[in-house]
């Protein structure tokens, strides 16, 4: 089953363009509209949606992280995200006019599935998105976007994030459309690059072997931290916890505008540090911002190991290793930037003797507590 590759997570990985074309497929029309007939939320109750809550655990949360991004700005709407095991035991302003999104690959964790029952307690529209048809999470929803990223069978998330990415976009499109919001020539642009993304990341795949070489060259190392701004951020999050659960090491992420208040006094010298660059086109000054982060945790020893777009120059003085994504809208940069992560993380553990399908102490689907 695992056609000639060395683990399910190489397989997986390499599916993913294939899983992020299949979400997408039948879902953008050919004049560039959403069809999300699965969504059987009656458009005029869309409209009313006056707040949207996203619940998650793990790899799913950093995909809500991501999604609120694109909704917020896309549509207009308050979002909020929130880990499903916090939400469940708190007391959340939730109302009908609620849109509570519950994101789970497996549709079966416990603490996803308490948060969504919470939330249709309190009257709250759930729509779930998953990537396992039939499952209590989808069961439990009022509707459901399937992502079709396929049987997922290493305990590391890789393939379904993507596709929860790519279902995310969709719902915020979605949304946007609906509700007209902000829906011009920048959303179809969007909509127009999302059609055509699988292809970056097959793009993408084909570049990984520097990034392979660099991780092997790391095994010995005790920590590695990752550094993002906006959705750059929560890419840096998933960067992290794939090396935690894989290569079992010290990772961490951070957002680079936080480095000042704390976590700079971990850098010392020779100590990895992975940045992930939004573009610079667009929202330049996100980008200017990063590039003086790196001068400065250069300046204190790290060693940098940069994620920047095809083509942007200015990072290439600080950077102890450049690892090029292709161009792609800075919302939609998650979809290829975190690729090389799951690489790094998968090719390090396997250069320190881990097995990557099943690292220890750990379960695919956490159906308690
Ligand atoms: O099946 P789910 O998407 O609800 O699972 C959520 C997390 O348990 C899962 O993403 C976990 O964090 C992964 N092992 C990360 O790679």
């Amino acid at each position: 089953q695992k056609d000639g590759y060395a683990s399910f997570m190489l397989k997986e990985i390499a599916e993913q363009p294939k899983a992020v074309a299949d979400t997408l497929l039948g879902r953008i029309d050919e004049a560039g509209s959403l069809t999300l007939d699965e969504v059987r939320i009656p458009a005029a109750e869309l409209r009313e949606i006056d707040k949207v809550v996203i619940v998650a655990c793990g790899t799913a949360f950093h995909a809500g992280l991501i999604a609120k991004y694109a909704i917020e700005h896309w549509t207009r709407i308050p979002c909020e995200v929130e880990l499903a095991s916090e939400f469940r035991y708190r007391d959340p302003i939730l109302d009908p006019r609620s849109l509570v999104i519950a994101i789970s690959q497996s549709g079966e964790t416990m603490d996803t599935l308490m948060a969504l029952r919470h939330a249709r307690e309190q009257g709250s529209r759930v729509l779930a998105i998953c990537n396992t048809n039939g499952s209590t999470i989808p069961r439990e929803s009022d509707a459901v976007l399937y992502t079709h990223a396929g049987p997922e069978v290493a305990v590391a998330s890789t393939k379904a994030f993507l596709t929860q990415l790519v279902a995310c976009y969709l719902v915020a499109l979605y949304l946007g459309q609906v509700r007209g919001t902000k829906w011009g020539d920048e959303i179809r642009a969007v909509v127009r690059d999302l059609a055509r993304i699988s292809g970056a990341v097959d793009q993408v795949l084909g570049t990984m072997e520097p990034v392979r070489e660099l991780a092997r060259s790391l095994a010995g190392k005790d920590t590695v931290l990752f550094l993002g701004r906006h959705v750059g951020y929560p890419v840096a999050l998933e960067g992290a916890l794939k090396l935690k659960e894989l290569a079992y090491m010290h990772a961490e992420g951070f957002a680079a505008g936080e480095l000042k208040h704390g976590p700079i006094a971990l850098i010392e010298q020779d100590v990895p540090v992975v940045v992930v660059v939004p573009s610079p086109r667009g929202r330049s000054l996100l980008h200017d911002k990063i590039v003086s982060n790196i001068q400065e945790i250069r300046a204190r020893g790290a060693r940098t190991i940069v994620i920047a777009e095809e083509g942007d120059a200015t990072v290439e003085p600080y950077a102890d290793h450049l690892i090029r994504i292709p161009a792609t809208p800075t919302l939609l940069q998650p979809l290829v930037a975190t690729v090389p992560l799951q690489v790094f993380a998968c090719e390090l553990a396997t250069a320190r003797g881990n097995e990557v399908d099943q690292p220890r102490n750990l379960a695919k689907s956490v159906t308690v507590e």
